[in-house]
């Protein structure tokens, strides 16, 4: 049976009103658009046998001028196989959309933070992502190529040569060998590169590790004309920051926020709420778009953004209590290089480097 709908904006709607709507079948409805909503696109959502699907119309919609009225004929097809994400329908005012299935719930919303763009790296910045198969680190080497001064984030002990080496090969002088926090599951890299480059150590005052300079959420990292700011994010460990880019758009998030994850809180100084609040104020504010370069993956992802880990995060996205009982129930084994590694990295990573 077809129903007609008008909804202006589900964010708009009272719980009642959405659990009304979410209840109802619909194969026909539609959608006004408040006209504040200038830069907005929607999103099908569709329930079945306990399965989310979502999909992005907008590129079937983006043709049309502002203020017209669409119709798009989906097939169920379009809705479980088809993505259509990538472009927005920049002043819509209305949107009717007749279906040919009925599904079991049918949602629009407005997700206009969804489809920010992603801002591409500067010219004069140089990004290199590294990778520790062993520990499944990531290291990062930033730079500005016009004055060639470099800093590398979390470089790992075994692959110090390897780091040295390719900024000697880029002829780039690194600055700083710095890390996100004080690491528990690899050596870092600092001591030995601080040996063959010349560099400093940096890492964070409230790490309680050795370096020769350790910094706070007032404190800026420079290389050359750019910089990295600092936030305090700690929950993971207490000395835990976050290094942002605002004119790149990037952030370095360390074992704060991993890729539709984060770090554990069951050992150094872990605690759960401390690391929820510090997501949630500091890193899902930066802007949607942002990208974010966690410290490790163990799925072979490199990248995501604020947005994608305020939707997706299947931790972070829950209330404060849930987040706490699924911290406190990961179970996860002893981790096996943390007797070794946070007292090397308590040192600056240096205790077993020859001097030779
Ligand atoms: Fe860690």
């Amino acid at each position: 049976m077809a129903a007609n709908i008008i909804v202006r904006n589900l964010k708009q709607l009272n719980d009642a009103e959405l659990e009304e709507f979410l209840s109802l079948n619909l194969n026909e409805f539609e959608v006004d658009l408040k006209s504040e909503d200038s830069d907005c696109e929607l999103e099908i959502m569709n329930v079945k046998d306990n399965i989310v699907t979502m999909e992005n119309i907008g590129s079937d919609i983006s043709d049309f001028e502002s203020g017209e009225i669409a119709k798009a004929n989906l097939e169920a097809s379009d809705l479980f196989n088809q993505s259509k994400c990538g472009q927005s329908c920049k002043g819509f005012k209305s949107l009717v959309i007749d279906l040919n299935y009925v599904p079991t719930h049918l949602v629009v919303r407005n997700c206009s933070s969804r489809m920010q763009q992603e801002k591409p790296l500067v010219s004069d910045f140089l990004f290199r992502q590294l990778f520790d198969t062993t520990s499944s680190t990531y290291t990062y080497l930033l730079a500005d190529t016009t004055t060639k001064e470099a800093v590398l984030i979390d470089p790992v002990f075994e692959h110090a040569v390897r780091d040295a080496q390719l900024c000697k090969d880029l002829n780039l002088s690194l600055k700083y060998a710095m890390n996100t926090h004080m690491h528990a599951d690899h050596i870092t890299g600092s001591g030995v590169l601080k040996k063959i480059t010349g560099c400093k150590s940096l890492i964070s005052k409230a790490s309680g590790a050795a370096a020769d300079i350790h910094v706070d959420e007032s404190d800026v990292v420079q290389f050359g004309r750019h910089i990295l700011k600092i936030f305090a994010t700690p929950g993971h460990t207490n000395g835990c920051l976050t290094y942002y880019s605002p004119e790149q758009g990037i952030a370095f998030t360390g074992d704060t926020l991993l890729i539709r994850g984060c770090g554990r809180t069951d050992f150094q100084e872990g605690n759960s709420a401390t690391l929820y609040q510090n997501v949630h104020e500091k890193i899902f504010t930066l802007p949607p778009a942002t990208k974010l370069y966690p410290a490790h993956d163990y799925k072979g992802l490199t990248v995501t953004t604020v947005d994608e880990e305020k939707r997706l995060n299947p931790r972070l996205t829950k209330s404060l209590e849930k987040f706490i009982e699924i911290m406190d129930n990961l179970n996860l084994p002893y981790p096996k290089m943390i007797d070794k590694a946070v007292p090397a990295n308590r040192v600056c990573g240096v205790f077993e480097v020859s001097t030779e």
